[in-house]
């Protein structure tokens, strides 16, 4: 098998993974994989914006404090205050970069406000945020000492006297080796699973199959949050209506074009997430269809969301006068591979950063608008340490030639996410849990999905990685037995403070 080496091997190329490149390339040599297209994946989907408190009311203590208060009392606040004193400076050498976001008439940066913040503290380029950020960086890292391999999947890390060495890796060409002095995994998401997604078709969580697979700690599985407009169509991945949509004025109505989110909270339509989200099932089970009423933002929201505009207008809707039908949807995993505030996850050499990782950010609700911040902070943090370490690492004194040899099939089935097979998991996970959960619907669908393991053989391995981690968000969320942030069980409908301190950490062979 061919080996290929390298300094800095980095999975995944979201904006996490790119701001790891860009921050590890003048120290050694990077590889960056990507499972398909690098840019076809969620932070190019990320339509509202990045959180920093650069308004002239604003510090990161307020951002920290509604940091804290949307995620339910289990973030983690020193690492909290990482990410709101690291905010500004970001968003400057952002600037620096070239990414140019929306100001007002007198040139400030322009402020947009979401869900759960208490004050307008939204940064953004329209409606495609995301991609903007995205491209500044990519265009940057296209010039540094990083090499793109993509369509191009890691199966297996390599894992040799308690160290990560590198990656098992497939592609067209074959399966080889890329052995590296550190690894960092910046695999995104895990949407797919659930099917009504707002995510990447890439977001199956393979990321944390890969890294529970090697021994690594992942923690907070049970925390999913479900965004709670998307367009209601047909799509997968669904469309997202942004919250920041809501944020300029626009408000959930009935059918009978009655408000109903003042009844549940007192931020209304601003409410945190899982709130919004909770009550739109609530009304839909009292028999009411949901929609968003954006007609007060006028002419305004062409010029502010001209995406979300055209994609509305595609439907033969008019959002300046018409309701638009939506429904919430999968949006961001609060869990992930546990982390310290640097990314260094319980393996040496294995890393973690943007929305795989568990940094402890986003307790049990992530703040709207605070995840590509996560991604940019700390894939930079990250870049720091694997730089500072790189001569710690022995990787040629090591004989790697009987890793990731064993059991790999020469030929692989490539995940159909039309599969009967995957359909049947998204559908358990999102019926059973999903955005509301009880003892006996997840205990059924936990023997379900063993039952799914049991049907496929060992050449579908990212079908294998799907289950894999359904099972593990499950059994997560069975342990659980209270109901916090976006973890709602209908069995345990209170918060308890006795589970306030515990966060809930799944190893291979526990689950
Ligand atoms: C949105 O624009 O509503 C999504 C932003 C986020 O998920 O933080």
């Amino acid at each position: 098998m061919r080996n290929i080496k390298t300094d800095f091997l980095i999975i995944g190329s979201g904006i996490a993974g790119l701001a790891t490149a860009l921050g590890a390339s003048p120290y050694g040599e990077v590889i960056v994989i990507s499972k398909d297209r690098p840019d076809l994946c969620n932070s190019t989907l990320a339509q509202g914006g990045i959180a920093a408190a650069v308004g002239k009311d604003d510090s990161p203590r307020e951002h920290t404090r509604d940091t804290l208060i949307a995620g339910a009392g289990i973030c983690k606040e020193k690492t909290v205050e990482i990410l709101t004193e690291e905010a500004s400076k970001v968003i400057e050498r952002l600037i620096e970069l070239g990414t140019s976001f929306d100001r007002t008439n007198s040139g400030e940066l322009a402020l947009g406000r979401e869900g759960a913040h208490s004050l307008a503290r939204v940064i953004h380029r329209g409606d495609d945020t995301g991609a903007a950020i995205w491209e500044t960086l990519f265009h940057k890292v296209r010039g540094q000492n990083v090499r793109f391999l993509t369509e191009t999947r890691a199966e297996e890390l390599l894992i040799a006297e308690g160290r990560c060495y590198g990656a098992l890796v497939r592609n067209s060409e074959g399966v080889r080796r890329i052995l590296a002095r550190n690894v960092v995994l910046a695999t995104g998401g895990i949407g797919e699973i659930y099917g009504r997604t707002t995510n990447s078709l890439l977001s199956t969580g393979e990321g944390l199959a890969l890294a529970w697979k090697a021994g690594a700690v992942l923690s907070d599985l049970e925390f999913v949050q479900f965004h709670p407009t998307a367009l209601a169509t047909e799509e997968n991945p669904l469309f997202l209506i942004s919250e920041a949509v809501r944020g300029e004025g626009a408000v959930l109505v009935t059918e009978e074009l009655e408000r109903f989110m003042p009844n549940y909270h007192l931020r209304a339509d601003l409410a945190p997430r899982d709130v919004v989200t909770r009550a739109i099932v609530s009304e839909q089970k009292k028999g009411h269809q949901i929609y968003l009423d954006a007609s007060s933002l006028g002419h305004h929201f062409e010029q502010r969301f001209p995406n979300i505009y055209a994609k509305i207008h595609s439907l033969c809707l008019d959002p300046r006068k018409d309701l638009i039908p939506i429904t919430p949807a999968a949006h961001f995993s609060m869990g992930g591979i546990r982390t310290d505030s640097f990314g260094r996850t319980n393996i040496q050499g294995l890393y973690a950063c943007g929305e795989c990782a568990n940094t402890g950010v986003h307790g049990a609700n992530r703040l709207a608008s605070n995840s590509l911040l996560e991604g940019l902070v700390f894939g930079k943090r990250v870049a720091q340490t694997i730089a500072e370490s790189l001569n710690e690492s022995h990787l040629s004194t090591l004989d790697l030639t009987d890793q990731g040899t064993r059991d790999i099939p020469q030929v692989l089935k490539p995940l159909d996410l039309n599969d009967p097979r995957v359909v049947t998991l998204q559908k358990l996970m999102w019926s059973s849990v999903g955005i509301i959960r009880d003892e006996a619907g997840m205990t059924e669908a936990y023997k379900a999905l063993g039952q799914l393991d049991r049907e496929v053989n060992s050449s579908e391995g990212e079908l294998r990685n799907m289950i894999l981690v359904a099972k593990l968000i499950t059994s997560s969320a069975l342990q659980r037995l209270e109901s916090r942030g976006s973890h709602y069980r209908l069995d345990y409908p209170e918060i308890d403070p006795t589970w306030q301190p515990k966060h809930l950490s799944l190893r291979r062979h526990s689950a």
